[in-house]
């Protein structure tokens, strides 16, 4: 958003506050505020105007203008109502050199989940894409998949939940997926070009409507939850993590709840099964089978106990 819409928006969100105050504070004359109070009334804020001053009466619920409002994070927001997959849309602006975009649609067609499966994104639920240019080796990228499960388990624990997480990004509720993400990346052997970090959460949708094994946000904590609020949330602390990564791991640890288990993972070439014991950088589920230690780098993970 325009830097000086946002300020008179940070200003307001004080509030009431005068023309010329708002001209100073923003380096423009009153007649430019006036034609920002306007842009702003035509993205959905609702600006009142009276011998005072300006006063912002209501907020969009949904979409850029919400999230970015207060946004403590460096990521421009692109919010579409409908599309195919936010991660198609990340894709195409990948491909004409953007970087941290954020792509937030109300409803997939034709939402994309982990190994080839669809992921269902009727209205209501939160769908997301991060692009982001890491300087992280290629090997280590799924490191940023496992800090976004930590940064949507950290944001529904906010919210009164209590999550855990099942390897690699399932953030699930009372044993139920409630949250997934899909992260795609192109780059060469040793240098990463782009990633996208593809968040979905059911948020305020109903359970009954979700693949079995689901559920949502809705359905759990019995309330609808502001999504505006939520998306600032999850990608606020996805940025923070990513300073740390290795200690984001720790946070991913202390909610799995995989470690422990007796579970068979699916790779493209094999079944490996066995007690995971631990998750180690960047991200490769540690097995101990029959046949030894194994470190598992992706795969289907299934709990056997
Ligand atoms: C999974 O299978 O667990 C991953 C689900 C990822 C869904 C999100 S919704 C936003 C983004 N766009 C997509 O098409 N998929 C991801």
């Amino acid at each position: 958003m325009d830097e000086t819409r946002l300020a008179i928006l940070d200003r307001l969100d004080a509030g009431t506050a005068s023309g010329p105050e708002l001209a100073a504070s923003c380096g423009v004359t009153r007649a430019a505020i006036w034609k920002h109070v306007q842009s702003l009334r035509d993205a959905g804020f609702e600006i009142s105007v009276d011998d005072e001053g300006y006063r912002l009466v209501e907020t969009p619920e949904y979409g850029a203008a919400a999230v970015i409002l207060g946004l403590d994070a460096p990521y421009e927001v692109r919010y579409v109502e409908r599309t195919e997959s936010t991660n198609e849309v990340a894709r195409s602006l990948a491909e004409t050199g953007a970087d941290e975009v954020v792509v937030l649609a109300d409803t997939q067609t034709a939402g994309r989940g982990r190994l080839g499966r669809a992921w269902s994104s009727a209205s209501g639920g939160i769908y997301l894409s991060v692009l982001v240019r890491p300087t992280l080796p290629p090997g280590e990228v799924s490191v940023l998949t496992l800090l976004a499960a930590v940064a949507v388990a950290q944001a529904i624990e906010e919210r009164g939940g209590a999550p855990t997480i099942k390897w690699p990004n399932d953030v699930r509720l009372e044993g139920k997926k409630v949250s997934g993400i899909l992260t795609e990346m192109e780059g060469e052997a040793d240098r990463v070009s782009w990633v996208i970090v593809g968040i979905g959460i059911n948020a305020n949708v109903d359970s009954e409507d979700l693949p079995p094994g689901g559920t949502s946000l809705r359905s759990e904590l019995e309330t609808d939850v502001d999504r505006a609020s939520l998306v600032r949330d999850v990608l606020e602390r996805f940025y923070a993590l990513q300073a740390d990564p290795r200690g984001g791991l720790e946070d991913w640890r202390s909610r799995s709840d995989t470690i422990g288990r007796t579970v068979r993972i699916s790779t493209h070439d094999s079944d490996i099964c066995g007690e995971a014991i631990d998750v180690t950088y960047p991200g490769h589920l540690r097995v101990e089978t029959d046949s030894g230690m194994v470190d598992v780098h992706t795969g289907d993970c299934e709990y056997l106990r």
